[in-house]
């Protein structure tokens, strides 16, 4: 049998979620070297709710910690504010446990449970519209709906009392917990880099969606943030929405640059070591360099969230784009990124293909400003091209100072 782990929010909130250490892709699909956390919480009133199950990687733990802390009293509600499985696994089993629990949720989150699983939803259900308040006792749970943030039929609630938003996939991040609350380390940001790439790869296609929830967020007093993944936020909340406002604007955080290469024998990498070398003596400060190849898409993507200007660097390859290229620029469409400035570095040894290619990906993207110098180069960067390279160089800096 597990212990219980779990922690007071406030004295009738509780957590009780678990970190998953062990995984290794968060959606079979993104790396997380630093695990995930599964958040859900209860709260004890005349009623108890649970907000939210968590994934089945964790339902022992999970199970452990709802059944301490209720501590032998039945569970009345299960608050469901969001249906994806890292979240919605463990409501049939809660279902079975406690036979007089209802299931809170709105007209998509019970045609998406039937999709999911074959549960009798027959009088255990509570369908609420948005801005309905679910009484509790002194708690009292104010609708708030979310939808495409990240699915259809995502919802938040507002406990009106102690003013604590739960979130959904809202405000989340990579990263299992080491500390839960945010206050409980000297940073706001536990890692703002894993929240970031969280943000931009899970929700970054959805900035009008998250647009329409701060502006909701913004009409109530929020004193904590809970959450589905990631820490519980209770102290410089201004500095979390600021950062997802930038965000889900497309706005970059740094007029920064970012240089994506991809170079099979290192020629086009050379070119590109070569203009990160030439910024910086130019007094550009803060240039990164990526091999495209070699790190994930998914950390690339997070990297354009947050800088002002891009650098792609790459051959071409069957008479197209260099195939980790052509992903990168896919995902930048499929994620909606905007308003970024771009720097295009070719390479081809016979028919250089790749610059137009990156060209016509980028013009199918929202505000993508295309810088005049390019460079081309064929096979490997020669003596000549110094000078073109240092142009570019020049109309990045210049491009910063705008
Ligand atoms: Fe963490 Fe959209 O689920």
């Amino acid at each position: 049998m597990k212990m219980q782990n779990t922690r007071k929010i406030t004295d009738n909130v509780v957590w009780i979620g678990a970190n998953d250490r062990r995984i290794a892709l968060f959606e079979n699909l993104f790396p997380v070297e630093r695990g995930v956390s599964y958040n859900s919480y209860m709260i004890l009133d005349e009623k108890t709710a649970v907000m939210d199950t968590a994934d089945s990687a964790v339902t022992q733990q999970f199970l452990e910690n709802v059944r301490r802390t209720l501590d032998g009293r039945d569970l009345d509600y299960i608050v469901v504010n969001h249906m994806e499985p890292d979240h919605c696994a463990n409501i049939e089993m809660l279902m079975r446990l406690y036979p007089g629990a209802k299931v809170v949720g709105n007209a998509k989150t019970f045609q998406m449970i039937g999709q999911f699983y074959d549960v009798d939803l027959t009088d255990r259900t509570v369908t609420v519209k948005e801005g309905d308040v679910l009484e509790l006792g002194q708690h009292r749970l104010q609708f708030v709906f979310a939808p495409m943030v990240h699915w259809p039929e995502v919802m938040m609630a507002y406990e009106q009392t102690e003013k604590i938003l739960f979130s959904a996939d809202a405000f989340g991040s990579f990263g299992a917990v080491d500390a839960l609350f945010n206050d409980e380390q000297d940073n706001p940001f536990a890692d703002l880099a894993e929240m970031r790439r969280y943000f931009a790869n899970i929700v970054g296609k959805y900035g009008p969606q998250v647009q329409a929830v701060l502006k909701k967020a913004a009409g109530l007093e929020i004193s904590t943030i809970c959450p589905l993944h990631g820490q519980v936020w209770r102290r410089d909340l201004d500095l979390l929405l600021e950062k997802h406002d930038k965000w889900s604007r497309y706005e970059a955080e740094e007029k920064a640059v970012a240089i994506f290469y991809a170079s099979m024998y290192g020629n086009t990498a050379e070119a590109a070591e070569v203009l990160a070398a030439m910024l910086a003596e130019a007094g550009v400060k803060n240039t990164v360099v990526y091999d495209v190849s070699r790190t994930h898409v998914s950390w690339l993507i997070a990297e354009i969230f947050r800088c002002s200007n891009l650098v792609l660097a790459a051959p071409t390859y069957n008479n197209g784009l260099y195939p980790a290229m052509l992903n990168l620029l896919e995902d930048m469409k499929a994620l909606n990124l905007q308003n970024r400035k771009v720097s295009i570095v070719e390479n081809g040894s016979w028919a250089p293909q790749a610059g137009k290619i990156m060209r016509e990906k980028l013009a199918g993207l929202k505000g993508m400003e295309i810088l005049e110098k390019s460079v081309t180069v064929k096979s490997s960067l020669k003596e000549g091209q110094m000078e073109e390279l240092r142009q570019m160089c020049a109309e990045i800096a210049g491009s910063l100072k705008a």
